[in-house]
């Protein structure tokens, strides 16, 4: 699940990055309702749709959304049914139950709250003024519009998304009553019509009467029909034939739906990287999409992604532009299989042999350095084996990222304390670049930087949690307990080695959450409160 939301934001980097962010000052009297702890249920409970949008106040994302939201509520002020947008500052300490209540987990997140409260919905809609009002006035509608004429179906059908029609003889009865419900539940996802007459739809048998559901796609078939009318049938039908064969990956914001689903599918990913622009594009795209077609229901999606939309995807794997066109497959567990210069005629044959177990996996890794000779070590993926499981010695091994600024702050201690080991044959003071280099295993759990691990010489192997003297106050600048950075039965206070936070480090939690590629493009999860 972790790893299926880092995937998501480095994907979806591209389209933050793409979508218009206007500046704009926003009015004197402000629309977006504030709520808190004390006064939110109660807010909820009186109102039949609210946006509530959880934030922190040091995230990036939050500030560029705030004064798009902000024109978004006036707009939908004046908006019938009445669409009230709210925030919650979730980094506040008395807000923290609420943000836990509903499972926030990075910021900004925006929920639907419909009757009161008492159904709760994920907000998938744009980040921008305008997307959000249209995405708005939708999900605050009927979940299910009627067509009525061929001009209905054609504003509605089209070839950027996914919509499912129901077909029926008249507007009432269970099949009726339960397509309703299916539009209920799945209406954050898809978008939903209903028609007496199949006629006046584009594709598909004009002659039934229905009961029916007619889903219209704008890849593979282009249309399915159903005629199972229970309830789970029918969520699972429309999820099943939503997917496409192969997802696409571009610059295109309408794949991007398709990419979310991707990356959320429990199936090990395979993703063919290559230049979209290249004449070679038919042929891979058609060969590539034979592997989908014969390996569907078999636990493997396809993605095939432009070159010039994943630089993110790129720096995260590893991979080079020489090593284009390129498939690599990840699977659940982490492993990376990678075929670089892959022709068409040998996708086939080479997905065959990773399901067949025989493709060695990938490992991302700096080069091994020749002379290694600072005072803190440089371990890479490469030499990890080497350095720290083999070396039959004590090893203090950093996780860090360059662009973390906890870890630079770091960066003199450690040196401090490589220093004075120097002299110890048997004590490693290293670090390793975790967005360079692939860990080698699951025995760590680095979830943000900087991670410290130690080795025993005997094998152990246990988290160093770093405690920073978290104010001024003179009393507490002694080496109490809780307060130090103790290595090896050695306390470093007593050689100035504590750090002392500022009001900013303090607020923004002690470590820089994993994320890729910087932490000020993305989503932010929660800060750790060790
Ligand atoms: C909720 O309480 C906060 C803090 O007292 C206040 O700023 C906010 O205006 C209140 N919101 C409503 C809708 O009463
Ligand atoms: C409607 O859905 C319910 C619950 O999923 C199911 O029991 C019922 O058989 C469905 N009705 C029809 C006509 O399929
Ligand atoms: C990680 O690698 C070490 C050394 O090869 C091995 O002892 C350990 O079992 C591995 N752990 C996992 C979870 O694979």
């Amino acid at each position: 699940m972790a790893l299926s939301k880092v995937w998501i934001s480095l994907f979806l980097i591209v389209f933050t990055l793409t979508g218009s962010i206007s500046e704009e000052e926003s009015e004197s009297k402000e629309f977006v309702v504030t709520l808190d702890h004390s006064n939110f249920t109660d807010f909820v409970a009186k109102h039949k749709f609210v946006v509530v949008e959880f934030y922190a106040p040091w995230c990036g994302h939050c500030k560029k959304l705030a004064p798009e939201y902000e024109k978004a509520a006036a707009i939908l002020s004046k908006n019938d049914p009445l669409v009230v947008l709210a925030k919650v500052d979730a980094n506040e300490e008395k807000n923290k139950p609420l943000a836990s209540e509903f499972e926030i987990q990075g910021f900004p997140s925006l929920k639907i709250l419909r009757y009161g409260g008492s159904v709760v919905q994920e907000y998938k809609g744009p980040r921008e003024a305008d997307g959000i009002v249209t995405y708005l006035k939708k999900q605050s509608g009927p979940a299910s519009n009627e067509i009525k004429s061929p001009e209905d179906a054609t504003t509605v059908i089209d070839d950027s998304k996914i919509l499912v029609v129901g077909v029926f003889p008249e507007f009432s009865g269970e099949q009726f009553e339960n397509f309703t419900t299916l539009a209920e539940r799945l209406r954050a996802d898809y978008e939903f019509g209903h028609t007496l007459d199949a006629k006046l739809l584009p594709r598909g048998d004009s002659s039934v009467v229905g009961p029916i559901v007619r889903l219209f796609k704008p890849f593979d078939e282009l249309f399915v029909d159903f005629q199972d009318f229970d309830v789970d049938a029918l969520v699972k039908s429309v999820e099943e034939t939503s997917i496409p064969t192969v997802t696409l990956f571009n610059k295109d914001p309408k794949h991007h739906p398709f990419v979310i689903k991707f990356f959320n599918s429990p199936n090990a990913k395979a993703m063919l990287f290559l230049n979209f622009g290249s004449e070679h594009y038919d042929a891979y795209r058609s060969k590539y999409h034979d592997v989908a077609e014969q390996f569907k229901g078999k636990g493997l999606s396809f993605l095939m992604g432009d070159i010039e939309a994943s630089q993110g995807a790129f720096q995260y794997f590893g991979l080079k532009d020489e090593q284009i066109p390129l498939i690599i497959i990840q699977t659940n567990d982490g492993k990376k299989y990678l075929k670089p210069n892959v022709e068409p005629d040998q996708i086939a044959a080479w997905v065959k042999d990773f399901k067949d177990g025989n493709v060695q996996p990938f490992k991302k890794s700096e080069p091994i350095p020749e002379a290694n000779n600072e005072p803190v070590k440089v371990v890479v993926a490469d030499n990890f084996q080497d350095t720290v499981f083999n070396s039959g010695k004590n090893v203090l091994l950093e996780f860090y990222a360059p662009w973390c600024g906890h870890c630079k702050k770091l960066a003199p201690i450690l040196d401090e304390v490589a220093i004075s080991f120097q002299s110890d044959p048997d004590v490693v003071i290293a670090k390793i670049d975790s967005t360079a280099n692939d860990i080698p295993n699951e025995t760590f759990d680095v979830k943000g930087y900087p991670t410290l691990y130690f080795k025993t010489a005997s094998g152990n192997i246990l988290p160093i949690e770093l405690r920073w003297l978290q104010n001024l106050n003179p009393e507490r600048r002694s080496c109490n307990e809780g307060w130090s950075i103790i290595i090896f039965g050695k306390s470093f206070c007593e050689n100035n080695l504590m750090i002392l936070a500022s009001q900013e480090t303090e607020k923004d939690g002690l470590r820089d959450e994993k994320s890729y590629p910087s932490p000020q493009d993305l989503p932010i999860p929660l800060p750790s409160h060790t």
